[in-house]
C-alpha cells in the first residue's frame, strides 16, 4: 500500500489539491471530482539539482522586440485567429465537445502545412483512433497524399524519444486526455497524467521550436476537460464550437499570447471536410424570412469582423405552470435584466408571458450591443408587429432605460449595407460626436426604451 503521505486528493474538474478526501471541491464547487492520486515520484523529470540558481539578468521596458516568424497555413480562418499564422515554438490547446470537428480541422491544418514544407516535418499522433480510421478521413478530406507523418500511440515518452531524432515544424497530438506518462500512477486522462504529459510535450515543443496543437476534451460545463492548469501552461486556447444540428463551427481565441482574443473563424462542415466561411453574415442570414414579428437583425462584431445575426423571440401567454424563459446563444441574466427594464420603464408585463429567445443558427453571442435587438425582438413578437426586413439593430440598454453607445458603429454599418440592409437603429449617444457615424444608410438614434416603444404604436 502506498504511504499515507504520498497521497494527494485532486479535483478532476479544475486540479486543486487537498490533504484529504472530501465529496465538494471548494476551489471550483464541483461535487465527486475529488480522487485519490498517488504524487508523481520525480515532480516533472530533470528538475535541476544545484543548489543555488543562477543570476538573472533584468533589462528596462524599452526595447527592441522580436517580430514572431509565422508560418501562414493554406486556412485563412486558422490564421486570422491564431494572429496572423501559427508561431514556431508555440503550444495551442483546441478544446471542444466530441464530434464537433476538431480532428477533422486539425488533420486539415496538419495536411495544409505538410503541402507547403514538404519537407516531412509535420506529425499526426493520435491517441484515440487508430490508424485506418485516420486515414479513411483522411481519404474522405481528399488529403491523402499530402506528407503527413502519422503515428498512433499514447505514450509520451516514445513520442519524446522519436522527436528527439526529428526536425518538427508541426505536431498534433490529438487528444491530451489519451496520453500518459509512465512515471505518473494514475490513469490517463486524470489530472496528473494530463498535467505531466503536457509539460513534457510543451517543453519539447519549445527547446525545439516546433507548433504543438494539444486536443482537449470539454466537459458538460464548457471548460477543457481535466485541469484549468493546462490552459496555463499553452500559449493559445481555442475551442471550437457548434451545433451538431447545424453546419458551421465556430473556432473562437479565447486566450492568444500572440495576437488578439475573441477573434473567431468560421467554418462550414461538409461531406468533404470543414470549408472556410468568407462572409459569416450572409450564411447566418441565409434562412431569415423577412417581415415576420419576433425578428431582429443585429449587427454584431466577433473579434475584429463584423457579424450580422438574426435574433429571434417569441412571447406567449404563459399556462398554469409559471412564465417560463428559454435562451439559445445568449446570456439568460441579461434577458432577465432586459425584461425587468421593459416592465420598470416601459409598464410593460411579462410575468404571464412565456419568452423563447433564439440566436439563429446556433451562434453564441455575447456582446451587451445585441441588447438592444433583444428587446425589439421581443416587442415585436409581444405586439405582433414586424420589423421592416431591411434594418439593423445594435446598443446596450442600462438599467435606467438608456441606450448606450457601443463600440465601431461604422465597421457594423458598413457591413450591413454590403449585404444590402438600408435603414438603421442605433444609439443616440453617438450624436455626442464622440464617433461619428459616416454611413449612406438612413439611421434613426435612439436615447432610451420609451421612445423605442413608440416606434411600435
Ligand atoms: P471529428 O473530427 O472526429 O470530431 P472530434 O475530433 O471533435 O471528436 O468529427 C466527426 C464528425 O464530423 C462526424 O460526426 C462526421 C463529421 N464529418 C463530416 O461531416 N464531414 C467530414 O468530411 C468529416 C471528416 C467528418
Ligand atoms: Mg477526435
Amino acid at each position: 500500500m502506498a504511504k499515507k503521505n504520498s497521497i494527494d486528493y485532486v479535483c478532476q474538474s479544475c486540479g486543486s489539491v487537498y490533504p484529504k478526501w472530501q465529496g465538494k471541491c471548494d476551489a471550483c464547487g464541483e461535487w465527486n471530482t475529488i480522487v485519490e492520486e498517488k504524487k508523481p515520484s520525480v515532480e516533472f523529470s530533470n528538475i535541476s539539482a544545484k543548489k543555488q540558481g543562477n543570476q538573472i539578468d533584468f533589462v528596462s521596458l524599452d526595447g527592441e522586440s522580436q517580430t514572431y516568424k509565422r508560418f501562414v497555413t493554406n486556412l485563412s480562418e486558422i490564421n486570422r485567429v491564431s494572429g496572423g499564422g501559427l508561431v514556431p515554438g508555440s503550444v495551442v490547446l483546441v478544446g471542444g465537445d466530441p464530434g464537433i470537428g476538431k480532428s477533422t480541422l486539425l488533420l486539415q491544418v496538419c495536411a495544409g502545412m505538410a503541402n507547403k514544407l514538404k519537407d516531412n516535418s509535420c506529425f499526426y499522433i493520435s491517441g484515440e483512433e487508430a490508424i485506418d480510421q485516420v486515414r479513411i478521413r483522411a481519404k474522405r478530406l481528399g488529403l491523402a497524399d499530402s506528407p503527413v507523418r502519422l503515428a498512433s500511440t499514447t505514450s509520451v515518452k516514445d513520442i519524446i524519444t522519436t522527436l528527439e531524432k526529428e526536425n518538427p515544424s508541426l505536431v498534433i497530438i490529438d487528444s491530451i486526455q489519451t496520453m500518459y506518462l509512465d512515471e505518473v500512477e494514475s490513469t490517463p486522462g486524470s489530472v496528473a497524467q494530463v498535467r505531466a504529459a503536457a509539460y513534457e510535450l510543451i517543453k519539447i515543443a519549445k527547446r525545439k521550436g516546433f507548433t504543438l496543437f494539444l486536443v482537449g476534451h470539454v466537459t458538460k460545463q464548457g471548460a477543457i476537460a481535466g485541469p484549468r492548469v493546462l490552459e496555463h501552461m499553452v500559449d493559445t486556447v481555442l475551442y471550437f464550437e457548434g451545433d451538431r444540428g447545424h453546419h458551421f463551427r465556430i473556432l473562437r481565441a479565447v486566450k492568444n499570447r500572440y495576437g488578439a482574443t475573441d477573434e473567431i473563424g468560421v467554418f462550414e462542415m461538409q461531406d468533404t471536410g470543414l470549408v472556410e466561411v468568407e462572409n459569416p453574415s450572409a450564411l447566418f442570414l441565409a434562412e431569415r424570412q423577412g417581415c415576420v414579428s419576433g425578428s431582429c437583425v443585429f449587427a454584431g462584431i466577433e473579434g475584429s469582423r463584423p457579424v450580422l445575426v438574426e435574433i429571434q423571440a417569441l412571447v406567449g401567454n404563459s399556462g398554469y405552470n409559471g412564465a417560463k424563459r428559454a435562451i439559445v446563444g445568449w446570456d439568460s441574466g441579461r434577458l432577465a435584466m432586459i425584461l425587468a427594464v421593459l416592465e420598470a420603464r416601459c409598464g410593460m408585463n411579462f410575468s404571464n408571458h412565456d419568452v423563447y429567445l433564439n440566436i439563429a443558427g446556433g451562434l453564441k453571442i455575447s456582446e451587451p450591443a445585441a441588447d438592444l435587438a433583444v428587446a425589439m425582438a421581443v416587442i415585436s413578437s409581444l405586439t405582433n408587429k414586424p420589423l421592416p426586413s431591411d434594418m439593423v439593430v445594435f446598443g446596450e440598454i442600462g438599467l435606467s432605460g438608456e441606450i448606450r453607445a457601443v463600440s465601431q458603429p461604422n465597421l457594423r454599418l458598413k457591413e450591413a449595407q454590403k449585404l444590402g440592409f438600408t435603414n438603421a437603429i442605433i444609439p443616440h449617444s453617438f450624436s455626442d460626436k464622440k464617433q461619428k457615424i459616416i454611413t449612406n444608410m438612413s439611421y434613426h438614434e435612439i436615447g432610451n426604451v420609451q421612445r423605442l416603444i413608440s416606434r411600435f404604436n
